[in-house]
Order: structure tokens, then C-alpha cells, then sequence
């Protein structure tokens, strides 16, 4: 439709129907098997509240969805369509790695494809929208939500949902097979205070800007359709009732002129805040700051036709979201066609086809962290013997994200039946050695875990005569699902104790321990790596998790993947990110120092840095070598490095970029990373590796809050971690 045609059905629409408009409600509402994202408190709709609601989340299927379609249509006096909206973050039905993994990864491309299968599958099942990417930046392992987040670099992260925008929307979200992307959580989500979920978030408007902004503009320029505000407070504000953050950073700086919901509850959560003293007020301070859709607080269908009554809104700003709200349904093409893509026969054509398979294995291969590889346990071969696989995970088929709701999760391959699957020459065999946790356990999603006294002795035992009788371990350990994700933050970050204890047990039995890691967040490893020869952390891979660790431990396939978030020693060190501020007492990493940043009971380093993982082979680096010793704004310079395969196997290293500004008007990161190059090498062969150093990769907030650069020293780095010194210095020039 025309804009003049938008705003013409506009004008023929009830102030009611408008609030409905702006209403999101919870397809709980309509469908007993929907998904439950959220809180239930506010479950008091009336049936003429929920036939004049503009939206629906967390339903999904063909079926369905075009009955629900006909149904609320039918039901809306001018019969307008709604627009269905579901969380799918790492895949529909063929779940693929989760969103940190895939930071992990270093592999913006791949991830856009993966984006694009979940948008054929989700588009299949009647879904028009998603709620992704989460583009929140993340510094604090304690911290659920980190599983979400593509990692603690800015530069990454803007990546990563840039990519996934364009994988879920295309050119056309109208096209068949796309979705509309959703960034969230705007603004500062990551920044919860001590990484307690839904808690405070204090940050200078420098940091904010310069560190937890940029991904979500990067995302937006992308072409994102929505934004989601989110729960938490940014210095004092709601960011669903902060008119700066939304009308004068999101839509006047950034230039979004999409639609703007607010997180599940979160307009009516700014009452519990103590910023409204009801929900009406609530409401009026949201559609004030510019939330154009309330999802699942009811504040706006039960409050703005007495606010507009008493002029505290005006009808004009209501129309303006519900232009916005008409706007992306007519872009989605719902007027024409309602059910857009829903089609049953794609959804079995689709979901779980082959080709989705395949990349969602290959999400996996390149997301798995190879953190250590003492006397080159890894690969196994024939010469590894026999292999005993122990651990909670060998049968799981847990190994998919919190946030995603497989409809069975008999799809995600087992690590067992991957082995199997594989079928190596080496005797394999599996026990499961201990229960996920050693008491019972209520997980946030209403799941019980009842832990078995009696059970454990028996499968404790089972697993030490397994391990005393193999040449081989291979423990398949890490965090229960369910442990990260939303309201699953946590103050030890530590694989839980009956795990800890059979990995004791198995160590004492036999050394040639290789241990699996699955986890949705960087966990304390220093025991682990300790008790283990080699350690590889998996995330949650998903669908193809069994048949993606049977191809890299047996060395068909090697882990590509690098720390897209520190791993520290100890909790203690959180929050941690390697781009730090140096500080005017510099920890030299030891502990053999006085009066100096730092911990006297910790170093002051990472146990696995940010951009840190082990290849099957070996690379060498030279020097850096620069084409000129000056930059100024319009004559780039090149920083070179020959890098040299100089192991026996073939292997992919992740080249990183890094840059330091010696100098500023305030102080600067020690680095800061500005590009990175995959490169596949043989044996022997070697290949220059060349990075374009421009002005505009030294820019930040000066000490007037100016975005510029300031000449000045510089710095470039080129190597395989963040805690590379292998640099070369030039002179930015004015
Ligand atoms: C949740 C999450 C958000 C999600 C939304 C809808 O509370 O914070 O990430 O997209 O509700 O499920």
C-alpha cells in the first residue's frame, strides 16, 4: 500500500482499534502449546482485547497460523492482518549453534546463511517477524543472556548482526522464505549490573556510545525492521519510558524509521521500576518516549483512550505507531496475503532438510573451541586405542540452546550416535558416569531435574571400570541447558560438582583425558584444563551436535573456532574484556608486584584470552611490516604479516587485526579489534596476510565528546589472540 493509502485506513480506525494495534499478546492466549518466554502475571485480558490485538507471539506452524489468521481477522472490524513474531535465534526446527558460538566462529558469512535457513524454516511455519539478532554487548560471564550475544567485542558483534539481518530479511521481507529482524535489547542489556539479570545498568555516555552501541547500528543498517527495548534501566531510565535513548539516539542519530516494541511486560515493569505510579501512567510515558508496540503489558489498550481524553497523549503520536505497526505489515505483504509463506507442504520440504542439516553441522565444527592439546591427544586415531566416552551429555539430547523449543528433541544427535554414526576402528564405549546435578533442580522453564541417590554410585562405578579399561577418555561435560539463557544468571561459573568429582574420579584411573565442554558461557576451566590432556569447549551445537564432535575428534574436520568472550581464571575477575583501559599502576600478570591494578590473590591475565583457539596444526607469524610509517585520513596504510603453516596437518587460522591509539584526550582500550582473515594453509606453505589500516578505525568520543580521530602514535597488531605483541608502529597524521 501507499503511505497515503496507509494513513487513509488509519483514519478510518476506532481510537480502541489503534490501541489494539499497538497490543502484542502471547499466543498462550489463543493456543495451549504455545511458547512461554516470559512472565504470566499479567494474564487478565478480556476476549474484546484479544480479538483487537494487532499482534501475536510464540505460536508457530502453517496450520495454525492461518487458522489463528482467519480467526482474528475475521474478528477485527476492519479486518486487518496480524503479524506473527517468534523467538528463533539459532535456528526453527533445525537448531543450529548458539548465537556466542557463532561469535565463536569469527564467521559473519556463515552465520548470515544459517540465518536464512531458520528464516525458510520460520517463514514455513507462518512466523513473519523474529526476535533477533541480540546484539547486546557482554563483559560479564555471570551474566545468563551471554549465551545470546555474539561476545565482548563491539566490532564482532556488528558483524555478526549485520549478517543476520541480512540472512533473515534479504532484499525483501516480502520475498517468500524471509522474516523481519528484530535488534534487541535496546539499549545496554549486556551491562546488568554484576551480570544479575533484569538488574541496573550505569554507564557513561562514552562507553555506552563507543562499546555498547555500535552493534546495534550495525544492525540497523543492515536493514533491521525492529527494535526491542529492554528491560533494564540505562542510568536511572527504563529504556522503555527513555525518550533520549529512543527518539534521539535510535531514531535521530541512527536514522531508524522502523518499528519500536518494548520487551515482554517491560512497559508495565516500569511501575515495579518506581518511574510510573500506574499502568496508565506507564503507558504514556512509553508511547511518549517512542515505543510503538506493547508487547504483553496491556498498558496501552487499557490506558490511552483515557490519557488521550485527557490530553496527555495526542492522537497524532498513537497514529504515528500505528502507521509504523501498518507499515511493516504492508512491507511483509499481509494485506495481500495473510498468510504470507505459511505453507505445510514447505514446512516438510524445509525443516530438517539435508542442506539445513549440513549447515547447521558445519555452524558447530567451526564454533568449537580447541582451548588445549597437551602432547597432541587430538585428533584421535587408531593409535588413540580404545575410547571410553564418559559423561552426563554422551546420550543427551540437551544440547541445544535455552532459547530454542525443538518439537522433538530426539533431532539434536547424541554424541553416541554420532561416534556410532562415524564408526571409527576404535573400540568405543559410553556411560554416562554421573546425573547432570547431584540434588534435584527446578529449572526456570518449570523443568525438574530429580537427582537419584541410588542411581549414582552404580554409574560412577560403571564409568571408572569403563575408563580403567580404555586407553582413551573422552568426559562429555558442562552446564545443563537450561542453566544459561533469559533469568539464568548465575554467581559461580563453574561445571556443576558431581561433574568435577568424576572427572577426579576418572583422572585417578587414567590420564589420557580429553574433555568435552558444553556451556552457553566462558566457565572457571583452570581445574578442568588441569585434570585434562586436552579441552574443547562446544557450546550447544544442536541438531548435528554428535555427528560435528565425531568429525573433529577423529580429524575429519578440525575446531575452527576462537574466544568470542575471556574465559578468567576465576569469577572474581568478572567483568572481563580485553579491550581494557590501561591503568596508571600497569599489572605486569604476576602477582610478585606491590601497589599495582589488580588482585593479590589473582593475576591479572585471562586464562583463555579473547580471539584464542588451537588449530590441529601450527602457524607461524613474521613481524609486521607497514607500507608507510604515516596515515593520515585519505592515505590508508597496509600492516602485512607472512604467516606459515609449519605443522603437519592443514589447518585454518583466524588472522586478527588489532589497533591502539598510545594517546588521547581520554585514555584508550589497550586494543581494539578491526578486522580478522580466515586462511586455510597446507603443510609447509605459507601466505602474506594484509590488512588496509584507515583514519577512521581511530575514532572515538574525545574529551569534548567529538567522534573523531586525534593524531597522535599508533599502533597495529597482527596475530592469533588478543594477547598479541607481535606490532608495528606509525604516526596518524591530522
Ligand atoms: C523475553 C526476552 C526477549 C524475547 C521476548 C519475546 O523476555 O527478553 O529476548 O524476544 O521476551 O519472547
Amino acid at each position: 500500500m501507499t503511505d497515503a493509502k496507509i494513513k487513509e485506513l488509519i483514519s478510518t480506525l476506532s481510537l480502541e482499534e489503534k490501541a489494539g494495534q499497538l497490543l502484542q499478546v502471547s499466543g498462550l492466549l489463543y493456543d495451549d502449546d504455545a511458547l512461554v518466554t516470559g512472565t504470566m502475571d499479567y494474564f487478565k485480558i478480556t476476549e474484546d482485547e484479544k480479538k483487537i490485538a494487532g499482534s501475536v507471539l510464540s505460536v508457530s506452524g502453517a496450520e495454525k497460523l492461518k487458522k489463528l489468521q482467519d480467526k482474528l481477522m475475521s474478528e477485527q472490524p476492519h479486518h486487518i492482518p496480524n503479524v506473527f513474531m517468534l523467538d528463533i535465534i539459532n535456528g526453527y526446527e533445525t537448531i543450529y549453534q548458539v548465537p556466542l558460538g557463532q561469535g565463536a566462529t569469527f564467521n559473519p558469512e556463515l552465520t548470515e546463511k544459517l540465518a536464512e535457513v531458520a528464516a525458510k524454516e520460520g517463514a514455513a511455519a507462518g512466523i513473519h517477524c523474529t526476535f533477533s539478532p541480540m546484539c547486546d554487548l557482554v563483559r560479564d560471564a555471570r551474566w545468563g543472556r551471554v549465551m545470546e550475544s555474539t561476545g565482548e567485542d563491539p566490532y564482532l558483534n556488528g558483524l555478526m548482526g549485520a549478517a543476520m539481518v541480512r540472512g533473515y530479511q534479504g532484499d525483501d521481507i516480502k520475498a517468500k522464505g524471509r522474516l523481519a529482524s528484530c535488534v534487541k535489547h535496546f539499549a545496554g542489556y549486556g551491562g546488568a549490573e554484576a551480570g544479575r539479570d533484569y538488574d541496573t545498568v550505569e554507564l557513561s555516555e562514552r562507553t555506552l556510545r563507543e562499546s555498547y552501541l555500535p552493534a546495534y547500528k550495525e544492525a540497523i543498517d543492515a536493514g533491521a525492521k525492529l527494535v526491542m527495548t529492554s528491560f533494564n534501566t540505562l542510568n536511572q531510565i527504563p529504556s522503555s519510558g527513555n525518550k533520549w535513548l529512543l527518539k534521539d539516539v535510535l531514531r535521530n542519530e541512527m536514522g531508524f524509521d522502523g518499528m519500536v516494541i518494548s520487551d515482554y511486560g517491560a512497559v508495565k515493569e516500569m511501575v515495579n521500576h518506581g518511574i510510573a505510579k500506574d499502568d496508565t501512567a506507564a503507558g504514556e510515558l512509553a508511547i511518549n518516549a517512542g515505543v510503538d508496540m506493547d508487547m504483553m503489558s496491556f498498558c496501552y489498550i487499557r490506558g490511552l483512550l483515557e490519557l488521550v481524553a485527557e490530553g496527555k497523549v495526542s492522537e497524532e503520536l498513537i497514529d504515528e505507531s500505528v502507521y509504523r505497526v501498518l507499515k511493516l505489515k504492508d512491507e511483509l505483504g499481509l494485506f495481500e496475503n495473510p498468510y504470507k509463506d505459511a505453507s505445510e507442504e514447505d514446512e516438510k520440504k524445509l525443516i530438517l532438510c539435508d542442506e539445513h542439516r549440513a549447515l547447521a553441522k558445519q555452524s558447530a565444527v567451526e564454533s568449537f573451541i580447541l582451548l588445549e592439546n597437551k602432547e597432541n591427544v587430538l585428533p584421535l586415531s587408531e593409535e588413540s586405542g580404545s575410547i571410553a566416552f564418559i559423561g552426563p551429555f554422551v546420550d543427551s539430547h540437551k544440547v541445544y540452546g535455552s532459547w530454542t523449543f525443538p518439537k522433538d528433541e530426539k533431532t539434536m544427535v547424541t554424541i553416541r550416535q554420532g561416534i556410532e554414526g562415524l564408526n571409527p576402528k576404535n573400540n568405543c564405549t559410553f556411560s554416562q558416569g554421573c546425573q547432570f546435578f547431584t540434588k534435584n533442580v527446578k529449572c526456570k522453564n518449570g523443568e525438574r531435574l530429580e537427582y537419584d541417590i541410588l542411581k549414582a554410585p552404580a554409574m560412577l562405578e560403571e564409568a571408572i571400570n569403563a575408563a580403567k579399561k580404555a586407553d582413551t577418555v573422552v568426559m562429555c561435560l558442562g552446564e545443563y541447558h537450561q542453566q544459561t539463557g533469559e533469568a539464568a544468571s548465575r554467581t559461580e561459573i563453574r561445571i556443576p560438582k558431581g561433574q568435577m568429582k568424576l572427572l577426579k574420579k576418572i583422572n585417578e584411573v587414567n590420564k589420557n583425558i580429553i574433555t568435552l565442554i558444553f556451556t552457553g558461557r566462558p566457565l572457571e576451566l583452570e581445574e578442568v584444563s588441569e585434570l585434562s590432556k586436552a579441552v574443547m569447549v562446544t557450546w550447544y551445537p544442536g541438531v548435528e551436535t554428535g555427528n560435528a564432535i565425531a568429525d573433529v575428534l577423529f580429524g575429519k574436520q578440525e575446531p575452527g573456532g576462537r574466544v568470542p568472550m575471556s574465559f578468567p581464571y576465576t569469577v572474581g575477575q568478572e567483568p572481563c574484556y580485553y579491550n581494557r583501559f590501561r591503568s596508571g599502576r600497569p599489572n605486569n600478570g604476576t602477582l610478585d608486584q606491590g601497589f599495582v591494578m589488580g588482585y593479590i590473590d589473582q593475576i591479572d591475565k585471562m586464562l583463555y584470552p579473547f580471539g584464542y583457539g588451537k588449530t590441529y596444526t601450527e602457524f607461524s607469524y613474521s613481524p609486521v611490516t607497514l607500507s608507510a610509517d604515516k596515515l593520515t585520513g585519505n592515505a590508508p596504510i597496509k600492516a602485512s604479516v607472512t604467516l606459515k603453516n609449519v605443522g603437519e596437518r592443514p589447518g585454518t587460522e583466524t588472522v586478527q587485526l588489532y589497533v591502539q591509539d598510545l594517546y588521547g584526550s581520554v585514555v584508550r582500550p589497550k586494543k581494539q579489534l578491526k578486522g580478522f582473515e580466515k586462511v586455510t594453509l597446507n603443510p609447509g606453505e605459507e601466505k602474506v596476510v594484509t590488512f588496509e589500516i584507515t583514519e577512521d578505525m581511530f575514532r572515538f568520543y574525545d574529551i569534548n565528546m567529538n567522534f573523531t580521530s586525534e593524531p597522535g602514535d599508533c599502533r597495529v597488531f597482527v596475530g592469533p589472540d588478543s594477547e598479541t605483541e607481535n606490532c608495528a608502529y606509525f604516526t596518524l597524521e591530522a
